[in-house]
């Protein structure tokens, strides 16, 4: 049991608010609160990715995998069930279906996302904005197939699995893409790692560049890496999801934090 992620998440429910966001003075969080984050349009898309997620959730097929970032909580064997896999380390629907809104109110033309799994939070990507062009990053050869099937299986071309460890992959995909619009964070949840991700990716970004960080509050390493991204005077808007932190480099606006219920 994740002791830190409860107490933090009791802390979270009291102290967020604005989730239909009222009470807030900045038009552009507020115009993404009410445009996407409580936005329940049903997508056709969503039903076709929701499907396949339930085949993986049901396949008990093993695969042998490379663990190359902290590891799963509840997976401890290199050898798992792709069912297990599908059950514990991917996006819930409800923040893989924001992924989706974000892409398509935002329009980003390069995203990158670090810790692809089976495809799921990049299949949402992918779907929310056909235009855009995704790369995303996966260290086990085994697992990056099974997302190459999800994506073919729900009829994605504009993302590409590059297979390694994010150490000799990222530097590629960063120089191949030469901006990023937005990137999704979701690998090796350590807080070096996670700074470490940040630096990289900030030469890579402009002012309208959003990164989208992944459970900023799995251990307290996370949420001090999250903590420091916040208070780094580069990044001008932060939102915090509970389970996601958003992050902007907006120029001309004061610099804030939320922590919007969602
Ligand atoms: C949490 S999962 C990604 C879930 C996916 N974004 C989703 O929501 O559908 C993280 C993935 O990153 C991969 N990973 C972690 N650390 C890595 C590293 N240092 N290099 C390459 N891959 C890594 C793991 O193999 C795992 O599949």
């Amino acid at each position: 049991m994740n002791f830190f992620l409860i107490k933090q998440g009791i802390r979270y429910f009291f102290t967020s608010r604005h989730a239909r966001g009222h009470g807030i003075h900045s038009p552009f969080v507020y115009s993404l609160i009410r445009s996407v984050f409580i936005e329940t349009q049903k997508y056709t898309e969503y039903a076709a990715i929701e499907q396949h997620r339930k085949l993986l959730q049901k396949n008990t097929q093993y695969i042998e995998v490379t663990d190359f970032g902290a590891g799963s909580q509840q997976l401890q064997s290199t050898h798992r069930m792709i069912g297990k896999i599908a059950q514990t380390s991917l996006s819930p629907k409800k923040y893989a279906q924001l992924l989706f809104r974000m892409c398509r109110y935002f329009k980003p033309q390069n995203v990158l996302e670090i810790g692809t799994s089976l495809g799921i939070s990049g299949a949402y990507m992918a779907a929310g904005y056909a235009k855009a062009n995704i790369v995303t990053l996966e260290g086990s050869q085994n697992i990056a197939d099974i997302a190459q099937n999800t994506f073919q299986t729900c009829r994605l071309s504009n993302i590409t699995i590059r297979v390694g460890n994010f150490s000799d992959t990222l530097l590629p995909a960063l120089q191949e893409l030469r901006h990023i619009d937005m990137a999704f964070i979701d690998g090796n949840h350590t807080k070096e790692a996670t700074l470490n991700y940040f630096e990289q990716l900030y030469p890579y970004c402009n002012a309208d560049s959003i990164l989208i960080f992944d459970d900023i509050y799995w251990s307290a390493d996370m949420h001090d890496a999250w903590k420091t991204i916040c208070n780094d005077p580069r990044v001008s808007l932060s939102i915090d999801l509970f389970k996601l932190g958003i992050v902007f480099f907006r120029t001309g606006v004061a610099k804030q934090n939320f922590r919007v219920r969602f």
